[in-house]
């Protein structure tokens, strides 16, 4: 069946507000964490060097909270696991955010391009190792076997975002791009759109507001994801998606 337009594969690109239903905070905004928090004391490499307990602390919050059993995905993250599975072609998420509540959506395909909370890295021999507690400077590295070098595995702001080769060559390749809960405040990210948009293929906002690029996308679909996103997913692999005219 040709999806009124839409054939061939699909990327979707994540950002906080998807998780926002599920009770994690947003970054920006007037309740976001960069309100409590400066980027640059928590979200930096030099942020790190000068003070990791601090650093540590605030990721081991947030790790903590995602394994204290009340947070769960939502129907944002349950439909796009649908998609997956019942569209006619690949899709793939590739999301900015450290949670898993894709994974745990049933997502199967998912790209996390700013590295994940339950990771840590070894910033001695490079491994990444999978990690449920809380992580400190006294702890050592599975692989290498030194102590005071495991850092979340988070890509921090001056850092490279992971998996960027295999993103552009999704995107170059994509026939739908939907950006979902992000503010268009970081690039790479925010420029996903226009890479898309080049190689011909259509493009939806999905947010609770329009984001600082929303004048990139063609289609824009306002409200809470755990509402608008199941229903856009209905449309899509319903076929009654509106043709491009
Ligand atoms: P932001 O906090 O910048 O933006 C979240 C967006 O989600 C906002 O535009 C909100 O309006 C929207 N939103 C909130 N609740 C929503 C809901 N229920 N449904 C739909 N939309 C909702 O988060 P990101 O754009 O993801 O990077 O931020 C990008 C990166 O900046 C993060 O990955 C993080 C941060 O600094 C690093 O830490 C490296």
């Amino acid at each position: 069946m040709n999806i009124q337009g839409i054939s061939g594969p699909i990327v979707i690109l994540t950002g906080a507000g998807i998780s926002a239903e599920s009770g994690i905070q947003t970054f920006r905004g007037e309740d976001g964490l960069w309100e409590e928090h400066r980027i640059e004391d928590v979200a930096t490499p030099e942020g790190f060097e000068r003070n990791p307990e601090l650093v540590q602390n605030f990721y081991n919050e947030r790790r903590c909270q995602l394994l204290s059993g009340t947070v769960d995905p939502n129907p944002a993250h349950e439909s796009l696991a649908r998609l997956e599975k019942e569209y006619s072609d690949a899709v793939t998420v590739v999301t900015q955010n450290i949670d898993n509540l894709h994974e745990r959506g049933g997502s199967k395909n998912v790209i996390h391009m700013h590295g994940e909370l339950l990771s840590a890295l070894c910033r001695f021999c490079g491994a990444r190792c999978r990690i449920e507690g809380d992580l400190g400077m006294q702890d050592s590295c599975d692989s290498c076997g030194r102590t005071g070098g495991l850092r979340p595995d988070i890509v921090w702001f001056g850092e490279m975002p992971y998996c960027m080769d295999e993103i552009y060559s999704l995107l170059a390749e994509c026939s739908l791009f939907i950006a979902v809960g992000t503010s268009g405040n970081v690039y790479p990210a925010s420029g996903f759109v226009d890479v898309a948009g080049r190689s011909g293929a259509r493009t939806i906002e999905v947010n609770l507001e329009p984001s600082l690029v929303k004048n990139r996308f063609e289609d824009h679909r306002y409200g809470m994801a755990g509402t608008v996103l199941p229903e856009l997913v209905e449309e899509i692999l319903t076929g009654t998606y509106p043709a491009r005219t």
